[in-house]
C-alpha cells in the first residue's frame, strides 16, 4: 500500500532492534560528523516513539510523516542507518554493563579499540579523536583499549590524556610485551621477562597519567619466558596496586590454561569476527570453561567488514592494510564474495554493513566484548547502536555460513610467527 510514494511496510516497520516496533525511513549523510541535528530531536522522536506518536495530534502525525519523507529526500548517495543511531542521541540504547570475565570487572558489552587514532589506519586526527573518547563515554561505552606499541607510546598518551578528568569512568585496557624500534618502525621483538614486565607497566601508568591499569595484558606471549613467569611478575602489579586484572592476547587455550593456574586470567583478547574465527576451534570453549571473557579484536575485519574497503587503492599509502595478506589483490577479490551476505542483510534490516558485522559477534555470547576500533564519532555512534541490533537466528546463520572458518584468503598478519595456535 503506497502513502506519499513510500511503502506502508517502509514507513511503519517491525524493526528488531532494542524489542520496541519503530517507524522506519531515517537516512543519514555517510561520514557526517557528529550528531543529528537538535532542532529535529522533538519531531525524530515522535517517530522513533510509535507510541509517543500514535497518542499524539493528527497534526503532529503529518509532521512526522514528512520528516520521513524528507529525510528519504536526502538520500542520494546515502547509506541507510537504522533508528539505534538517532536513539544514542537520548541516550536510550547504551551497550549494557555486564561482567567482564568471573574476577570482579564489570564493562560495557562494547569497547573501544584506540590504537587507530595514533597509527596503523590512515592520518591521525588528535581532536576528532579525542571528541570519539569523549563521545564514547557519554554514551556507556566504559571499556577504552590501548597498548604501549601502539604510536610507540603515543596512543596511550592520547588515552590519557583525554580521560584525564573522567578517569573513574573508564575500564582502561592496556597491553605490554611487543618491543619496537623507534629507528624501525616495522621491526618488531617479544619480552615477557620480569623485569621487562615492571618496567612496561610503570611506563605505561606514566604515559596514562593514572595510578592504575584496570586490565593489563601481555600483548604477545613470549616463547623463550615462561608463561609462569611472566604472568607472575604481572600478579605483582596487582598487590603493588598498579594493576587490577590480568589477560593475556594471542594465546593458544594451553598457555591460557597454565597462567590461569598462576593467576586468574580475566580477559584473553584476540581477533575475532566473521572473517576470523579460529578461536572457536580450541580457545573459546577453554575459556568458557575457565569464566574467562574473550575481548575481540578488528571485529570489523579491519574495516573489511563495513565493505568501504573493496580494492586495494581505497587502502591509504603506509596503512597497515596496504602489506597485510588478506588485503592484497586476488585474496581481497575472494573475500569480496562472502561480503556481499553482510550487506544484502544490512540492507534487508535498514542498518549497515558495519553494523551487522558487528552484531553477529555480539550474537556469538555474553561473554565476548567486541572493542571496534575507530578515530570518528560518526562510526563510534553506528557501531555502538549495533549491540541493539537482533539478527534472527536464520540470519546468524546465514552469515556464518558465509564466513565458515577458515575460509577467508590470506593470513592474518604478514608474519604469523607470534600468533600461538
Ligand atoms: N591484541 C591485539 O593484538 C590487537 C590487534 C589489533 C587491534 N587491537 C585492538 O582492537 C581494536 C579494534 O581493532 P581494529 O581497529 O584493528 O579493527 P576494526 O575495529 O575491525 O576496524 C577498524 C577500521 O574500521 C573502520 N571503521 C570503524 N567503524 C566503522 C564504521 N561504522 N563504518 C566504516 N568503517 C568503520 C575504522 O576507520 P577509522 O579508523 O577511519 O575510524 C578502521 O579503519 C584496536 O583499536 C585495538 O585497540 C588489538
Amino acid at each position: 500500500m503506497a502513502v506519499f510514494g513510500a511503502s506502508l511496510r517502509g514507513i511503519v516497520g517491525h524493526w528488531r532492534i532494542a524489542g520496541h516496533w519503530r517507524i522506519a525511513g531515517h537516512w543519514r549523510i555517510v561520514g557526517r560528523r557528529g550528531a543529528p541535528p537538535r532542532r529535529f530531536a522533538r519531531l525524530r522522536a515522535a517517530v522513533t516513539q510509535p507510541r509517543a506518536f500514535l497518542g499524539r495530534s493528527g497534526s503532529q502525525r503529518i509532521r512526522a510523516g514528512a520528516w520521513v519523507l524528507w529525510s528519504k529526500a536526502r538520500q542520494g548517495n546515502q547509506q541507510p542507518l537504522s533508528d539505534a543511531f538517532i536513539d544514542n542521541e537520548k541516550g536510550n540504547l547504551m551497550p549494557d554493563e555486564r561482567p567482564l570475565g568471573s574476577q570482579g570487572l564489570t564493562a560495557s558489552s562494547q569497547g573501544l579499540g584506540c590504537m587507530g587514532m595514533s597509527e596503523f589506519y590512515g592520518a591521525p586526527d588528535e581532536a576528532e579523536s579525542i571528541a570519539t573518547i569523549h563521545r564514547a563515554l557519554d554514551l556507556g561505552v566504559t571499556l577504552l583499549d590501548t597498548a604501549d606499541m601502539y604510536g610507540q607510546g603515543a596512543n596511550e598518551r592520547l588515552v590519557g590524556a583525554a580521560i584525564r578528568d573522567r578517569r573513574d569512568e573508564v575500564v582502561l585496557a592496556t597491553k605490554f610485551g611487543i618491543v619496537r624500534d623507534p629507528d624501525n618502525p616495522t621491526a618488531r621483538g617479544v619480552n615477557g621477562s620480569p623485569e621487562y614486565v615492571r618496567t612496561a607497566a610503570d611506563r605505561s601508568l606514566s604515559r596514562l597519567g593514572t595510578d592504575r591499569i584496570d586490565l593489563y595484558y601481555q600483548h604477545r606471549v613470549d616463547p623463550d619466558v615462561p608463561i609462569e613467569e611472566t604472568v607472575g611478575a604481572m600478579a605483582e602489579l596487582i598487590q603493588q596496586g598498579k594493576v587490577r586484572y590480568l589477560g593475556l592476547s594471542e594465546a593458544s587455550a594451553e598457555t591460557v590454561r597454565r597462567a590461569h593456574s598462576v593467576h586468574p586470567i580475566t580477559a584473553l583478547q584476540t581477533e575475532y569476527s566473521l572473517w576470523t574465527r579460529d578461536v572457536e576451534a580450541s580457545v573459546l570453549p577453554t575459556l568458557r570453561e575457565l569464566d574467562i571473557a574473550l575481548v575481540a579484536y578488528s571485529p570489523l575485519g579491519r574495516g573489511f567488514l563495513t565493505g568501504s574497503l573493496r580494492q586495494q587503492s581505497d587502502i591509504p599509502p603506509g596503512d597497515f592494510r596496504a602489506t597485510n595478506p588478506r588485503f592484497q589483490g586476488g585474496n581481497l577479490q575472494a573475500n569480496l564474495a562472502p561480503l556481499a551476505v553482510v550487506e544484502r542483510l544490512a540492507i534487508a534490516n535498514h542498518v549497515t554493513t558495519a553494523q551487522i558485522a558487528l552484531a553477529w559477534v555480539h550474537a556469538q555470547g555474553q561473554d565476548i566484548f567486541p572493542i571496534p576500533g575507530t578515530k570518528r564519532r560518526s562510526y563510534l555512534e553506528q557501531n555502538v547502536a549495533a549491540a541493539s541490533v537482533k539478527l534472527t537466528s536464520d540470519e546468524l546463520q546465514q552469515l556464518s555460513a558465509a564466513f565458515p572458518p577458515g575460509a577467508t584468503a590470506g593470513d592474518r598478519y604478514e608474519d604469523m610467527s607470534r600468533i600461538e595456535a
